[in-house]
Formats: structure tokens, C-alpha cells, sequence
């Protein structure tokens, strides 16, 4: 998604400077062209040669270097995507009121491209109507806003906003912003997620490995491309993405509840969780003793609930379904595919190194109802998000 794309990072002076090295190294790393523009205050929180070490490009910090005339044009006129992060309360008036009066407020004047500010600052200067009425004109004006986050500012702890959004936020929301137009843009995406775990007394459960993180990152990678996201997830102590809306569940069946309230409305359901598949017939109301011998469970099936929403899904929806499997994986795959009228299912062998539950990588077959079927090399979760989303998102017509 960044490969390839000219990012302009503006800086203001705030001390949240010191996040955006990581922005601008994030995006470096992600294969974006980064040119950092720095206003003088901003100079003096992080010094130009950070910033050039972790892009590897001149900065541009003033109107009167070398080429400064007319590279506030050119970097206006190139760039796919202007950040301002941070944008003080100071940088915001001035972009409000459009002045010009040093390199980065002249190249947010010039600009051709949209733009996203995560402004940062004390929480009185926020919560003052002059912010307030400075952001809001610039919303007005289509520019984006990411943030301020309540939290620990430089002068202590504070319950009200201020605190600029971290880096992975604002990466998130500027990839969506870039994702505009794109086939997910203003589609409805429901993920499931994680475990799920059936209780046998009020303490005791039963429930599998799955960690959660393969979902996490579909519905990461979904909003990030212009959806709106629900993520239905189960017990997991993942720290959950920036964008999507959570419904939290614990039971296979309140997971199927969940996604039954979800489905009608949904243009892609992918059902990465791997809900428990069977459940205590009994369960106890008191917590059992250890002393009181050895205990035998009946356990029944708990309900299928990809094959449950055969009848109440929206015409045209692309359904994903996905298969662990230890053995035979490719035919019991294509067999669950078909039991469950999907349109692709995700099939990984948990006896291979490096796939399936508890580790950041997957090593994954997709499978398509056509019978097509893509082998993808070892790679991390975020990347077979991003390759299942490639395939659902040309279905999504
Ligand atoms: N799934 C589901 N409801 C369940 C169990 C699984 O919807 N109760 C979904 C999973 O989220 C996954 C797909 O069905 O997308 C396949 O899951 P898997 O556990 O491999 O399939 P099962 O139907 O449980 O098959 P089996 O236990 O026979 O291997």
C-alpha cells in the first residue's frame, strides 16, 4: 500500500516531535518516499539529521535554503499524502487562517493532495473555542483529523484530550485516507476473531489456542482500506486496532448471535475466528473441588455458524471462511468450502512451522470457489490479511 507513494510529513513544534521519527521511519520502512518538512520550532525538538537518517531524503525545514523557493511548490504538487503530526495549536491557526509564512504552512497552502493532522497540545489550548473553531474550519475544508487522545501530556496526566495519537493510529488513518475510492471504501466488514470458550462451572472453561491475531489484522487491514469495520471478538488479550468497532463475546453462541445481528447489512463477512466446537452439556453452578474425584464431561457440538448464515446472507456478499487443519489440508479445505457455500476459504496445516495459532506468521493455501487455488509463501499475518483482501475486495462488486 506505501510502496511507491510520496508522503510529505509536516512537523510543528511540539514535544510529541519525537513520535513522528517513528512515523517517519514506519513509513520508510512500509516503502513510502518521505520528505520531512519541518517548521523552526520543530527544529528545535528533533534536530533535520534524525529525520534525514531515518528517510534517507534532505529535509526541508525553511523557504530561504537552497531550492527553498520553490520546493514548498514542488513538494505540494508531488506528494500522494501530506501528515502533519504534530500539528500544534499554533500550526493549526496559522493552516486555519491560511497563512503562508514559512515552508510547511506555504506547502499545506500549495497543496494538490489530501491531508491528515494529528494535532497535539496542552488540553486547555484544545478545549479553547479559537482551536476549536480553527480544526473545525479545517475539517470543513476536507482536511482529516486523527486525534488528540486523552492521556499523559509532557505536564502531567490528563483525563481531557491533547496528546497526539500514536504512530500506528496515525499510519491507519492515513493509509484509509489514501485507500479513497478503493473497491472496500464505504463497504461493511464483519471479522470474527480469537477464541471462543464454553464454560463447564463458573470458573473452569473450554476453549482452544487460537490467539486472535489473524483476525485482528484482517480487520485491521479492512479499515485501513476504506471499510467499516465490526470486529466480533472472542477472548483474546490483543491490544485492538485503531478504527474498528469491537463487540466483545465469549460463547460460540454469542459469537453466532453476534454475527446473525451483524450479516444482513454485510458486503464481507471473514470468519477467522475459530470458535469452540464443542460445549458442556452440563455446567455446573458452583465450582467443582478437586477432591471430589475424577469428573467426566459429555460435551455436544456447539452450532456451525459459518453454515448457519447460508440463509440470511445480503445478495452479492463475499463470505471467507477459514480451515486449520492437521493433515489433508487442501481437500478437507475445499470440502468445508463448498459444505459452507463460501467464496474463499483460508487453509493452513498447523503441523508446518511458522503457521497456525500462537506465532506472528502464517503459511496459508487460498482456496476460491471457482477452484482456483493460490499457494502464498511464509509470510507474517498482516501480509495474509492483505492478500485475502486483495481477493474478497475484487469480489466485492
Ligand atoms: N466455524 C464456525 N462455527 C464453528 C466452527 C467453525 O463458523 N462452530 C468457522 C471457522 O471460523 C472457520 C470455518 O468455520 O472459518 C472452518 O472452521 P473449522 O473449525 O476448520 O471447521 P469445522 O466446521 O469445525 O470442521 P471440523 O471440526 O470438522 O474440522
Amino acid at each position: 500500500m506505501w510502496a511507491g507513494r510520496h508522503v510529505v510529513l509536516g512537523v510543528s513544534g511540539g514535544i510529541a516531535c519525537y513520535k513522528s521519527c517513528f512515523l517517519a521511519r514506519r513509513l520508510t520502512e512500509a516503502g513510502a518516499r518521505v520528505d520531512v518538512v519541518l517548521t523552526q520550532a520543530a527544529a528545535e525538538f528533533v534536530r533535520p539529521l534524525t529525520f534525514e537518517a531515518l528517510t534517507g531524503r534532505p529535509v526541508a525545514r525553511s523557504l530561504w535554503e537552497a531550492g527553498g523557493a520553490l520546493a514548498h511548490i514542488r513538494l505540494a504538487h508531488e506528494a500522494d499524502l501530506i501528515i502533519v503530526a504534530p500539528a500544534t495549536a499554533h500550526l493549526v491557526a496559522r493552516v486555519a487562517q491560511g497563512l503562508a509564512d514559512d515552508i510547511l504552512t506555504a506547502v499545506l497552502l500549495a497543496r494538490r493532495a489530501p491531508l491528515l493532522i494529528a494535532p497535539a497540545m496542552n488540553d486547555e489550548m484544545y478545549a479553547r473555542p479559537e482551536t476549536e473553531a480553527n480544526l473545525a474550519r479545517l475539517r470543513a475544508a476536507g482536511v482529516a483529523q486523527v486525534g488528540p487522545e486523552a492521556g499523559a501530556l509532557a505536564e502531567g496526566p490528563s483525563e481531557r484530550p491533547g496528546r497526539m495519537s500514536e504512530p500506528a493510529t496515525i499510519l491507519a488513518h492515513a493509509a484509509r485516507l489514501l485507500a479513497r475510492g478503493g473497491p472496500l471504501d464505504g463497504r461493511r466488514v464483519v471479522v470474527t476473531a480469537g477464541p471462543t470458550r464454553e464454560p463447564l462451572d463458573p470458573v473452569r472453561v473450554i476453549t482452544n489456542r487460537s490467539s486472535g491475531r489473524m483476525g485482528f489484522d484482517v480487520a485491521a487491514a479492512a479499515w485501513e482500506r476504506g471499510a467499516e469495520v465490526v470486529l466480533i471478538a472472542g477472548p483474546t488479550s490483543l491490544e485492538p486496532p485503531a478504527g474498528p468497532s469491537i463487540r466483545r463475546v465469549d460463547t460460540t453462541a454469542q459469537m453466532e448471535a453476534a454475527v446473525r445481528e451483524e450479516l444482513p447489512s454485510a458486503d464481507l463477512l471473514v470468519m477467522a475466528a475459530a470458535p469452540a466446537d464443542y460445549r458442556s452439556v452440563e455446567v455446573a453452578s458452583r465450582k467443582r473441588a478437586r477432591g471430589e474425584g475424577s469428573l467426566s464431561l459429555t460435551l455436544e457440538p456447539t452450532a456451525d455458524i459459518l453454515a448457519s448464515t447460508r440463509g440470511s446472507r445480503k445478495p452479492g456478499a463475499v463470505i471467507v471462511g477459514f480451515a486449520l487443519e492437521t493433515g489433508d489440508a487442501v481437500a478437507r479445505g475445499r470440502g468445508k468450502l463448498e459444505r459452507k457455500d463460501l467464496d474463499l476459504i483460508v487453509i493452513n496445516d498447523a503441523t508446518e512451522p511458522g503457521a497456525g495459532f500462537e506465532v506472528a506468521t502464517n503459511r496459508v493455501t487460498i482456496l476460491d470457489r471457482e477452484g482456483g487455488e493460490r499457494v502464498l509463501p511464509l509470510m507474517d499475518k498482516r501480509a495474509v490479511a492483505d492478500a485475502i483482501l486483495d481477493l474478497a475486495a475484487a469480489r466485492c462488486v
